[in-house]
């Protein structure tokens, strides 16, 4: 079954049967302003912290039927008396004729027909703006005219997202709206909680006159609030009752009276919502946006960002699924996870403190480096700010406040209160930076460690260097008994949390590959004993693992603190994990026969056609010995399922060992376009990543989860990329190093790097895998392959042939 289609021209998706197995969403705006919005036009709005600015409120737990958050109605005058319905299809359900929705970048549109009224409603936020724009147009399909009304309504949360369900007399006692009157009919709605009448303000407005209005829900719904949202009774009378509420649920519902509309006839509604700090000043803006001319360049503008922001890297190969994820859906779920974090979902609910994840933004910047190095840098600055001065960073910070905290670790009084792999993945973030941009000046700049005084002022200082030099200290000093790096509460496998003094495999070879990176730095600085120190700690961790790691067909992933091996062939559960054979190869520790052996265990024992499994088999019971992994069934999220972002790395794996027909097979098995004819099982958008799939031992297997917000984006984005299409920045030049399936013939591609325009063509009639035998730049032969940088702002003709 097919629920709708990729419409590559458009850069949309293309939803054509609201009836999903799940919504399907869709982000606007960003973390300052934003949120996102679903495939019904139901949406949820924050300004700012999602967990303490929040505007819409939005329930996913409730039937997929229910209002959430913003729907709209259309009235039509009948014989009978009134009919009305939603244009989204939610929460009406009543038949239509037609239903589009379509996943723009940036925007979601809503075409739909029903009893010949066709309604076109786009969704955005207008780039670097605090409001949603939604822009109602509605045409009568009828061959004669009809009388129609569009009553656009939000329903509104408290700002603390978690005290909304926490406290039930309260916020009520708290909510307020008040209408403010304009000229020609034009009403703006506020809406507020008491304390913050003059601070925080919601506002609710359209540029059309507005007859009546309605705050409280349950006048809306009628009945004493026995009516529903499906049939709200107060939508059988003329007019709404104007009520301005003085506490309880409040909504914001405006009547427009668009009259008469003749056959082919169609008129324009803008609706704007946000938030501002006093109405009166906010009103100039309110009215450019009441502009219909404005509002179509905001939407231009957003368009051009997007194009923009797209053009860092363009790409034809001969699998039109790979080139539709590579050129469109990736980049934009990597610029999504950059700006959101693990914050705000449909899975991932923004509530109470979670905040931004070190680890995670760390491996998300990089998925946007080459096309917004600034923000990327921005990014990176903040995260340095949550490094401790030993080196070790704070799980999670709120970008905000700047206020950092120890995550689940503050849990468990009896384990670490660092994660062993967080201050590793910064220096990734600050390498790939310099490479992509080569402004080595940064390295130089002052940023402060964490830790502050009694007064709340850092106790110190250190240039971007000098953090990156203690991240690799603090893990160079915190070994355990086979040299290996200690585990922590955790490594990047948040829910194996072993007592302490547990060694991590995935440390090891996350800080073997972050010390290649701190190599190539130091080389490039000319800073040789640097190099040389690192090369050395390079060596003795290789070792080190080398030694005690090997387990006879695949490498073991954590030694307990008694020195007993988990995801070993000894063990009964979770014998294999994939990142310990994926991560030697990436960290170069892998000796050349143990990598070919290990990635054929991760095909032979965790490889589904579905995708890789993370372990297996899996844990069967609680163990808090064990830690969050246990608490899954076989087969789900960590514990045996086929966990995404762990994929990556063996696509990555099998392209540094050679193996491009492995490598795309992995990448083609979880693509998620390459779903969209099998969404029953697969349920989720096939427009981003999930971050799970249910793995073969769950009897759901296929079934994925928690689209969206996971660091799959960045990592598939850079594995094809970097590394199946080879187009590598460096800091001496762009390298070219392809390893693709044999049977593509070559492809294509433009890269900007470094103001100037790389157009490559790789020529593959010998059908090899990787090894690129002449490189040709401009016409010139050149030797090995690094294409030099030339930063003139032309363009630059590549010729390679495998
Ligand atoms: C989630 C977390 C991430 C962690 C991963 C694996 O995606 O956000 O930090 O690495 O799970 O446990």
């Amino acid at each position: 079954m097919r629920y709708g289609y990729f419409d590559n021209a458009s850069k949309e998706y293309i939803i054509t049967d609201p009836k999903l197995p799940v919504k399907w969403i869709n982000y606007v705006g960003g973390l300052d302003f934003g949120g996102f919005v679903d495939h019904t036009g139901g949406s949820l709005i924050c300004k700012g912290d999602p967990a303490i600015n929040r505007i819409i409120k939005y329930i996913p737990q409730l039937p997929d039927s229910d209002f959430k958050g913003e729907t709209l109605y259309i009235r039509i005058k009948e014989n009978d008396g009134y009919k009305f319905f939603s244009p989204f299809y939610v929460p009406t359900l009543d038949n239509y004729d037609l239903y589009e929705c379509h996943v723009g970048l940036g925007y979601s549109r809503i075409i739909s027909e029903f009893y010949g009224i066709r309604a076109d409603v786009t969704i955005y936020v207008p780039h670097k703006s605090d409001r949603v724009i939604r822009d109602i147009k509605i045409k009568n399909l009828r061959n004669k005219s009809v009388d129609i009304d569009v009553i656009p309504v939000v329903e509104y949360t408290h700002f603390d997202a978690l005290k909304q369900f926490d406290n039930n007399d309260w916020v009520p006692q708290t909510m307020q709206s008040k209408a403010v009157y304009e000229e020609n009919g034009l009403i703006t709605i506020t809406q507020f909680a008491f304390m913050r009448k003059n601070s925080a303000v919601n506002y609710f407005t359209s540029n059309n006159s507005v007859s009546s209005f309605e705050t409280d829900r349950r006048r809306f719904l009628g009945n004493n609030g026995y009516g529903t949202w499906a049939c709200p009774i107060s939508l059988y009378n003329d007019e709404l009752s104007s009520y301005e509420a003085l506490r309880g649920d409040n909504i914001c519902a405006l009547m427009h009276h668009l009259g008469q509309m003749d056959p082919g006839v169609e008129k324009r509604v803008i609706t704007q919502l946000g938030q501002c700090e006093n109405i009166k000043e906010e009103k100039e803006i309110i009215d450019y946006y009441r502009n219909e001319k404005n509002v179509d360049k905001a939407f231009g503008d957003l368009k051009s960002f997007w194009d923009k922001y797209l053009s860092t890297l363009h790409v034809e190969t001969p699998d039109e699924d790979f080139n539709t994820m590579v050129n469109i859906h990736n980049p934009r779920q990597c610029y999504i996870t950059k700006n959101w974090s693990r914050y705000l979902s449909l899975y991932q609910m923004g509530l109470g403190s979670r905040g931004m994840g070190f680890r995670d933004s760390s491996q998300d910047v990089l998925g946007i480096l080459g096309n917004m190095p600034e923000e990327g840098r921005e990014l990176i600055e903040k995260l340095l700010q949550v490094q401790k001065i030993d080196g070790s960073a704070m799980h999670q910070f709120n970008p905000v406040t700047m206020v950092a905290d120890e995550g689940d670790a503050r849990e468990r009084q009896d384990r670490p209160k660092y994660y062993g792999d967080d201050h590793l993945w910064i220096v990734l973030a600050v390498s790939t930076y310099l490479k992509e941009t080569g402004d080595m000046d940064f390295l130089n700049l002052n940023i402060p460690f964490y830790d502050k005084n009694k007064d709340g002022l850092p106790l110190e200082n250190g240039t971007v260097m000098e953090h990156l030099q203690r991240a690799i200290e603090f893990t160079h000093n915190n070994i355990g008994q086979h040299g290996l790096p200690l585990l922590g509460f955790a490594d990047w496998n948040d829910t194996v949390n072993l007592p302490a003094r547990a060694e991590s495999v995935f440390n090891a070879n996350l800080y073997g590959y972050a010390l290649l990176e701190m190599m190539d730095i130091a080389r490039y600085l000319n800073e040789v004993e640097l190099a040389r120190k690192y090369q050395n700690y390079h060596e003795t961790m290789k070792n080190a693992f080398n030694d005690a790691c090997w387990d006879g067909e695949w490498y073991i992933r954590y030694f307990d603190k008694d020195g007993n091996a988990l995801g070993s062939r000894n063990n009964d559960k979770c014998k294999i994990y994939v990142n310990a054979q994926s991560w030697p190869v990436i960290s170069r520790f892998a000796l050349a026969d143990r990598a070919k052996k290990s990635l054929g265990s991760v095909y032979k024992y965790l490889n589904t056609s579905k995708g890789i499994k993370l372990s297996a088999p899996g844990y069967n019971g609680y163990d808090p010995d064990i830690g969050g992994i246990t608490t899954y069934p076989p087969g789900a999220k960590e514990n045996g399922g086929i966990f995404l972002h762990a994929n990556i790395w063996a696509i990555i794996a099998e392209t540094i060992v050679g193996n491009g027909d492995r490598a795309y097979e992995y990448y083609n098995q979880i693509n998620p376009v390459t779903k969209n004819n099998n969404i029953d099982e697969f349920e989720c958008e096939p427009y981003v990543y999930p971050q799970n799939i249910l793995g073969d031992e769950h009897p759901q297997f296929g079934l994925a989860r928690n689209s969206w917000l996971s660091g799959t984006a960045s990592w598939a984005y850079q594995a094809a990329t970097r590394y199946i299409l080879g187009i590598l920045p460096s800091l001496e030049g762009l390298i070219l190093d392809p390893c693709i399936p044999a049977q593509w013939n070559g492809f294509r591609a433009t890269r900007k790097f470094r103001n100037a325009i790389y157009t490559i063509e790789v020529v593959n009639t010998a059908h090899m895998s990787k090894g690129i035998k002449t490189l040709v730049v401009d016409g010139k032969e050149i030797r090995g392959n690094v294409i030099p940088i030339y930063d003139d702002g032309n363009e630059h003709i590549v010729r390679a042939i495998m």
